[in-house]
């Protein structure tokens, strides 16, 4: 049997191994059920648990090559992730998974088995629309981004980790899908639902107003090294359930513009709304609630960064009202723009998402798609006007209208 002091990629038995020889988390005798559950494209996820006392764990191991595609990854992503989810529970405490052990040579970390919550994509699609998710999900973008500023760390620190944090090969990957293939179809991949070839390439390809506000945004992805982002944060990356939310899968984390990540959150809850405008019009008490969360996301969010603002942030300079103010603003505007560039590509992009493949009947699916990019463009091109949470919600009503 090989040990673990040279990588490979796991079976779920060698996880179960894991568990006992370099985990310590369960004796040598103990019976245990070992499983792969990773539903994703990139990683494997084994959950051992006991069958004494049903005490788990899980271990995330990142392979050189992708699940998926089989390309090769770097797996210096699997330290990003084991790092941020430490960072993050310093800042956020309870909000992301306990991490018990980071292993580099595995590329494995151990982490608490946190099954209790649902994937937020499917708990939203079940009509199970949280009452606390706003003041949990604001809470969340509040408390790690902006603490993880220099305007708030010491500044040496902040190189030191945005140096750590430095993500090339997943920051790609965002780079491209995300910033700029849905607009330029350069390498092929693109897959737009026939019937609306025509309307993509009208007001998709063919706008160059619409390219110079994603240059502007791609640009700033790239080098607005502002504070330490998840980096992923879609509704599959969120966990859900009457009491609470966890967040998993910082992979992608590196320092960036914090309206990334607040817009991923935004887009990503407007995918639920705009299946359901389409597939289930008469959820009319479940489609409100979701209107108010994402309002509420939106105006709770920017009002939390204010606060710590006003809390953490000592420097004189920066506590001069009109910077503040504009610095919110930029972050404010950031938010809808990603918000807007998230909405497009998982509509035109070749990673998309549930609430959008799980419509067949293209008389409903050629118009919620195209009621998302409209979205999507309007959040882009009107980020500097759409003043808070009502605006862009309406912006939304008066789409499907
Ligand atoms: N700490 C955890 N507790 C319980 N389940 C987990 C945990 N971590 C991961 N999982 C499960 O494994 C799945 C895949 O995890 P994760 O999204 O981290 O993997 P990934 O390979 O990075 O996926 P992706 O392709 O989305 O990036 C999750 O959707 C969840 O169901
Ligand atoms: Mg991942």
């Amino acid at each position: 049997m090989r040990d673990f002091s040279a990588f490979f990629l796991m079976t779920p038995s060698d996880a179960g191994r894991y568990a006992v020889e370099v985990l310590h988390r369960f004796d040598p005798d103990e019976e245990t059920d070992c499983v792969e559950i990773g539903d994703g494209n990139i990683n494997y996820v084994f959950r051992v648990r006991s069958r004494r006392d049903g005490h788990s764990v899980i271990i995330k191991q990142a392979d050189k090559l992708l699940r998926s595609s089989g390309r090769p990854l770097d797996i210096y992503r699997n330290k990003i992730e084991a790092a941020v989810l430490r960072l993050e529970n310093e800042l956020a405490p309870g909000y992301v998974p306990q991490v018990y052990h980071y292993d580099e040579v595995m590329a494995a970390t151990a982490m608490e088995d946190v099954s209790a919550f649902g994937n937020l994509r499917r708990e939203l699609a079940a009509n199970r629309v949280y009452p606390h998710l706003a003041e949990n999900l604001s809470a969340f973008l509040a408390n790690t981004l902006l603490p993880s500023t220099d305007l708030v760390l010491d500044r040496a620190e902040k190189k030191r980790r945005a140096a750590f944090f430095t993500n090339p090969e997943l920051c790609e990957i965002t780079e491209d899908l995300v910033l700029m293939e849905p607009y330029h179809n350069f390498k092929g991949r693109n897959v737009i639902s026939p019937g609306n070839e025509a309307f993509v390439r009208e007001f998709l390809y063919g706008d160059e107003v619409l390219h110079t506000e994603v240059a502007k945004l791609r640009c700033n992805f790239m080098n607005n090294a502002q504070a330490l982002l998840h980096g992923d944060l879609h509704t599959g990356s969120i966990f859900a359930n009457e009491k609470g939310i966890r967040i998993l899968d910082p992979e992608f984390a590196f320092y960036g513009p914090m309206g990334y990540d607040i817009g991923n959150v935004i887009g990503n809850l407007f995918f639920s709304w705009g299946n359901k405008a389409f597939t289930m019009p008469e959820e009319t008490g479940v489609i409100a609630a979701l209107q108010q969360t994402i309002s509420d996301v939106c105006d709770q969010t920017m009002a939390r960064l204010a606060a710590k603002y006003d809390q953490l942030v000592r420097f004189q300079l920066y506590r001069i009202e009109a910077f503040r103010r504009s610095y919110l603003e930029g972050v404010w505007r950031d938010s809808l723009g990603y918000a807007g560039t998230e909405l497009i590509r998982r509509v035109v992009g070749d990673a998309k998402v549930a609430e959008v493949t799980s419509v067949p009947d293209p008389d409903r699916r050629i118009p919620l798609e195209r009621a998302l990019i409209k979205l999507g463009i309007a959040l882009i091109k009107r980020r500097e006007t759409l003043g808070n949470g009502e605006a862009v919600t309406a912006a939304f009503r008066l789409i499907l209208s």
